[in-house]
């Protein structure tokens, strides 16, 4: 693997591949990987709120032996105009890796550039690869092979509609996504995944159909319409995304046997109802588990000395 983890693109096939075995026999087995990252910390810092990847990366270092440490961007003389390239050189000195969430998502690509310890993007505004690869996980927990299925995002062509495209194209699994015209995904993003599927025989499609999405899906995935830092669209996208709600007629549509995914936190009523998120097609709560998982298995293999 390179030294950081910024987006899925960047990964190999094989560094997924790999990721996704290791992370499996980590969920199987959690003692025999106790001591490995013994004595190392991992520096965690926030922009923005978090629950899960908060708490998954925290305690996802202790069970490996190591520490991490919580630096909210107010907190740090980040927030009060100290330079990215000041913030990663100085970590450095003192930490073995470091996990940021930030809102530009240059953000990320410069504190990788300047810290000589692996920097992991734990969301920007443009992707959250460790929960594509999480969700890869989860995937192949319910269907088995991944290659061949296909995966529909219904809603907002944000962050994780971003991870989830590479993440597919990577791994040889269609992937549709219906948004409203307005909010698709981004056009160069979208051109990059569509020659990795082509490469592996599959397709990215755009729609604003969420039922030609949905169509012959194995996996259906919604996020919120209004991600953090867009709370002033709230109202305006309530109303640009009706018609964009996953429910039970939508996911009747599907595959027989198809799952519902969401990333969290989800809005019931809103992207989800709240008979899907909470009925039995919905896994919602391993992939929320495996988070933890597969961000031991990235922190292993970019931090192990
Ligand atoms: N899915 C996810 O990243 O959740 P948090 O915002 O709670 O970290
Ligand atoms: N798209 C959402 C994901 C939250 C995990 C956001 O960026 O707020």
């Amino acid at each position: 693997m390179n030294k950081d983890l910024v987006t899925i693109f960047e990964l190999e096939d094989a560094d997924v591949a790999d990721l996704l075995a290791l992370a499996k026999d980590m969920k199987a087995n959690p003692g025999a990987y106790r001591t490995r990252l013994a004595g190392q910390t991992l520096a965690m810092i926030f922009e923005k709120s978090s629950t899960r990847t908060r708490v998954s990366f925290e305690v996802g270092i202790n069970q490996l032996g190591g520490t991490g440490l919580f630096l909210s961007s107010r907190d740090i003389q980040l927030g009060r105009g100290e330079p990215l390239s000041d913030t990663a050189r100085v970590l450095s000195r003192y930490v073995d890796g470091i996990m940021a969430r930030t809102f530009a998502h240059q953000s990320v690509v410069d504190l990788a550039t300047y810290a000589s310890v692996p920097v992991i993007n734990g969301l920007t505004d443009f992707n959250h690869p460790c929960q594509a690869l999480a969700d890869l996980q989860t995937i192949a927990e319910h269907h088995g092979d991944l290659r061949g299925r296909k995966l529909a995002y219904v809603g907002d062509g944000n962050n994780v509609a971003h991870s989830l495209m590479m993440a597919c194209a990577r791994t040889g699994m269609d992937f549709a996504c219906a948004a409203p015209s307005g909010y698709r995904m981004d056009a160069d993003y979208v051109a990059k995944a569509r020659a990795l599927a082509d490469r592996h025989g599959v397709t990215v499609v755009e729609t604003t159909s969420p039922a030609e999405a949905v169509a012959g899906a194995h996996v259906v995935y919604s996020d919120v319409w209004a991600s953090m830092g867009q709370e002033a669209e709230q109202k305006k996208r309530e109303q640009d995304f009706v018609g964009f709600q996953v429910d039970q007629a939508l996911m009747a549509q599907a595959a027989s046997g198809a799952i519902f995914m969401h990333c969290l936190p989800a809005h019931r009523g809103e992207e989800v109802s709240a008979e899907v998120c909470d009925g039995p097609q919905s896994v919602i709560y391993d992939q929320a588990e495996n988070r933890m998982h597969m961000q031991k298995a990235i922190m292993l293999r970019l931090m192990e000395r």
